[in-house]
């Protein structure tokens, strides 16, 4: 990630300065709650995306620095939200705001964040690019309706899973990487850069909910059985309903409909004896590969190798 971040290391400070110039708030408790969730670091994964695809496409301007920090204002919003529906505890390796805070803080403070996002929008003055951010952004809250919608629910089929998956992380990916074409006026290459970034958030979403089953604390700082506890059905407990025997598919069948973790050792074993996390590891390979054929109608340039590496890190990334 070091090697990958140095080839827009003077950028990427650029957004780390302008995320904290946008927190902003004459009131206390918003600034108080922003600075925490942002303070505490995170990969930037997706501000990285942004500024990478404008470097494919040529250049980096001021407006690509305002891209990526208002995706990463959309992307904190929904790790906000997504924490309180997801009654999580843990987050970048410290308490969640919601822990912290309480419910009602976190999803209003995660609501400046979305607006303020949009404010930056505005100051862009691209209304192809609002128009691709307003679709992410309320996809995203649909995917994680969709996903509420379902949990608890074991018969939950992979369809619906890809689907769920896609509207929550892929498509803001996508977004980010897109985006950053239309800010170059690189029509040409907006399509690629879209598919790159849907296929990646594929990949780094299917990992994310391997983690969720065995990735250490330490560095993924979150608890592990986060989605177990929910009644999340991810990719890795349907593959291993489908390749357990009966006994054991009905007890991750039940575990999913007490959205409890009661069982979690029991599944976590039922979960890596079926296959079920290497089987989801080459479901991400499959994705990330495509992510890579996307990126070959662009040109050979620095950005554009650090975004095949990104191909390969989503993979193999414990944190
Ligand atoms: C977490 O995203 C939410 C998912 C889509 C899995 P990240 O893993 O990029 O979170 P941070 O920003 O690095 O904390
Ligand atoms: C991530 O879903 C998607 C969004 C935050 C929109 P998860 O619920 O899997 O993310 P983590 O595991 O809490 O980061
Ligand atoms: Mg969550
Ligand atoms: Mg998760």
């Amino acid at each position: 990630m070091q090697q990958i971040r140095a080839v827009v290391a003077s950028e990427f400070d650029a957004v780390n300065d302008l995320i904290i110039e946008q927190l902003h708030s004459d009131v206390g408790l918003v600034e108080n709650i922003g600075h925490y969730i942002v303070d505490a670091g995170g990969k930037r994964l997706r501000p990285m995306l942004a500024l990478l695809s404008a470097g494919a496409c040529g250049n980096i301007s001021d407006k690509h620095i305002q891209l990526a920090a208002v995706i990463e204002f959309i992307h904190t919003a929904t790790l906000l939200h997504d924490d309180v529906v997801d009654v999580s505890t843990l987050r970048r390796g410290r308490p969640t705001a919601n822990e912290k805070w309480g419910s009602a803080p976190s999803v209003l403070v995660g609501d400046f964040l979305y607006s303020r996002a949009f404010q930056i929008l505005v100051s862009i003055g691209n209304l192809n690019l609002m128009g691709l951010l307003s679709d992410a952004t309320n996809t995203i809250a649909e995917g994680e309706v969709l996903q509420l919608v379902r949990a608890g629910d074991a018969s939950a089929n992979r369809e619906q899973y890809f689907t769920v998956i896609q509207n929550k992380t892929a498509v803001l990916f996508a977004a980010a990487c897109c985006g950053a074409a239309m800010l170059s006026e690189r029509a040409d290459y907006a399509d690629a850069l879209y598919d790159y970034g849907l296929n990646l958030g594929m990949a780094f979403q299917l990992i994310d909910d391997v983690l969720d089953y065995e990735g250490d604390p330490e560095s993924t700082g979150k608890n592990i059985g986060d989605d177990l506890n929910e009644g999340k059905v991810t990719l890795p407990l349907i593959y291993a309903m489908e390749q357990a025997s009966p006994a054991e598919a009905d007890l991750i069948r039940h575990a999913i409909t007490e959205k409890s973790m009661a069982n979690l050792t029991d599944v976590v074993r039922i979960v890596r004896d079926t296959g079920a996390l290497d089987y989801t590891r080459q479901v991400a390979r499959e994705y990330s590969g495509d992510a890579l054929t996307a990126l070959v109608p662009l040109r050979a340039s620095s950005h554009h190798q650090a975004l095949l590496d990104l191909c390969k890190l989503a993979l193999s990334r414990q944190q």
